[in-house]
């Protein structure tokens, strides 16, 4: 039968396994991060746009989407239901320099697509296919009656 002692210096390796053991996951989970999320340019946006103009008789039906200016190399805006709208830069995550490199809306609307390298992505801004690394830059879209205030 173990000891009080005994006991509490089993925890104690125990406990000092789980720290190591933690320190060790965060290291890689950094590692993952470092080598494939590069943080975007910092870009201020704070926009309202009225779903009633002209322009965005595209939205009035789920799954529709349009380009708005804003944003670092523009802005694609995709109307998931009739209270949700999504909102990505058309900036690339890939080749971020290539003079070609820019988000579009693919014409079946199924998808985006940035033809300089052939990445695909959801319209939830996810990668699909292509060498694109990570999600599209997103900003936080709010619906107000008819007004969308975008904004991060
Ligand atoms: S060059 Fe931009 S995602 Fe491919």
């Amino acid at each position: 039968m173990k000891t009080k002692i005994q006991t509490m210096c089993c925890f104690s390796f125990i406990k000092k396994k789980i720290i190591i053991l933690f320190l060790v996951n965060i290291t890689f989970l950094s590692c993952d991060v470092a080598n494939n999320q590069t943080p975007y340019p910092a870009v201020f946006v704070n926009k309202i746009i009225n779903l009633n103009n002209i322009q965005y008789t595209t939205l009035r039906n789920d799954g529709g989407a349009v380009y708005e200016t804003g944003g670092l190399k523009g802005l694609i805006i995709y109307r998931l239901n009739a209270n949700n709208y999504l909102v990505f830069d058309r900036y690339c995550p890939f080749d971020r320099n290539a003079s070609c490199s820019k988000i579009e809306i693919d014409d079946s609307l199924l998808y985006m697509i940035d033809r300089c390298c052939d990445s695909q992505f959801t319209f939830e801004g996810v990668p699909i296919a292509g060498p694109a690394p990570q999600n599209l830059l997103r900003y936080s879209a709010v619906l107000t009656g008819s007004l969308l205030t975008i904004n991060n």
